[in-house]
């Protein structure tokens, strides 16, 4: 069956996107842009409506930049409330609602609507590429493509092959997009993938250096931003994330990883999206977002400051360090994937080269010891190449 599987995808090729939401309107964006007609479809017609409102601001906006012409762009785009629109379609690309049934019911329905060899991509951020591929007859045409929020914006596409995914989808797909000036690191079908697998950390500990009363909210995002070298601190970006979904997300990597002690979630941001307060959308979440609010200061102890990063960082190693121990992804796939689909300053393993892995090895025995929590376990990968006196890159 692979040899009927598209090899490759041309601009000739017309795009569907399934689902107009944030996502699925930027995907359209981005591949009309690259000069394909795309299909943009939604069951809601007021969805549709807003979305193509939104697409006309920021095309405008663009052409005042002189980056495109916008009447040339909307024109490839058809809007369509029908999946038989698809019809005609060398790729479907699907953003609709984060569940698995309603997932496969609509991969079903798009095989018996597409040709023989239309490739069928999942936009899902957390859901199992080969569950939603299992619902299709040639799930070998079935895989994972996903882009960080806002597409347009966010270099980092993961490409994700289940285990069912020919090898012609896999590389027609990723050449597509690599095509589209994108970033693409190929990841393993595992929960989170990579980067919402190894970001855990980055919210996780800091929560616990907070419920541990080391420190402050303002403190932890200070040390974090000014001293660790991060595009924003980990409260802040929770509340842009938005508790509900930041938390719904920990939730479900915990649960998938069997509860594995290194993914457990935080009371604090439990009880922060319990009680409405989700971040800046809401108004209020770690921190206070209505107008002339007063923002809590830092405590800029140096010291403390360093304690804090530290803790982060060589946790964030860790777990990239396991993502490699596990062949999630090569080493310079999980190094991108977190500069270029969170803004890292610095790869991990790369990061973790620098710091010395003795040192990080060190650091995570230490907390190992005191918490006694096998949430602190260093990666077997790390001890092994410590014993060998050996780094990441060479
Ligand atoms: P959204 O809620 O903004 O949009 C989903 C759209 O799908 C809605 O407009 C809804 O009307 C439509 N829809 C629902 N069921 C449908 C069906 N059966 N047929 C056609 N349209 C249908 O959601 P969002 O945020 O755009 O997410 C979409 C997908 O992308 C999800 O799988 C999500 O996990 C994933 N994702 C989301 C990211 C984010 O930051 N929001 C980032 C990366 C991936």
């Amino acid at each position: 069956m692979d040899t009927n599987n598209k090899q490759q995808i041309t601009k000739d090729d017309t795009v569907g996107v399934l689902g107009a939401g944030s996502m699925g309107s930027g995907i359209a964006q981005i591949a009309a842009t690259q000069k394909h007609q795309v299909v943009l479809v939604d069951l809601n017609e007021e969805v549709l409506g807003n979305a193509k409102t939104k697409l006309v601001k920021i095309l405008n906006r663009l052409e005042e930049k002189g980056k495109l012409v916008a009447a040339d762009v909307l024109a490839r785009i058809t809007f369509s409330t029908s999946v038989h629109d698809f019809k005609s379609c060398g790729i479907v690309i699907e953003a609709i609602v984060e569940n698995i049934k309603v997932k496969q019911q609509v991969f079903t329905e798009l095989e018996s609507i597409v040709s023989d060899d239309c490739i069928l991509a999942s936009n899902t951020s957390s859901l199992s590429i080969a569950s939603i591929a299992s619902a299709c007859k040639n799930a070998a045409r079935v895989i994972g493509i996903h882009f960080f929020n806002p597409a347009p914006l966010m270099p980092l596409v993961e490409i994700i092959p289940a285990v069912q995914t020919a090898e012609e989808t896999k590389n027609a797909s990723r050449e597509l997009i690599d095509g589209w000036k994108k970033v693409t690191v190929l990841t393993k079908d595992t929960p989170g993938f990579i980067v919402n697998r190894v970001a855990r950390p980055f919210y996780g500990e800091a929560l616990k250096i907070y419920e541990e009363g080391i420190a402050d909210f303002a403190t932890i995002d200070w040390a974090m931003t000014e001293l660790g070298g991060f595009r924003m601190g980990p409260f802040t970006l929770m509340d842009y994330i938005g508790n509900d979904i930041n938390y719904t997300v920990t939730e479900t990597v915990f649960a998938a990883f069997y509860y594995d002690a290194r993914y457990r979630p935080s009371f604090t941001q439990k009880r922060h999206a319990e009680a409405g307060w989700f971040g800046r959308k809401s108004g209020r979440g770690f921190f206070d977002y209505t107008e002339g609010a007063e923002q809590p200061a830092p405590n800029k102890d140096e010291e403390l400051g360093a304690e804090i990063v530290n803790r982060i960082v060589v946790m964030l190693i860790n777990e990239a360090a396991d993502a490699l121990f596990l062949n999630i992804a090569t080493k310079e796939d999980i190094d991108l994937a977190m500069t270029k689909g969170v803004n890292y300053p610095c790869g991990l393993l790369e990061w973790a080269d620098e710091i010395g892995l003795e040192e990080v090895l060190l650091r995570l025995e230490f907390l190992h010891a005191e918490y006694g929590d096998d949430r602190y376990r260093p990666s077997v990968l790390l001890r092994r190449l410590v014993r060998d006196n050996k780094r990441f890159y060479d």
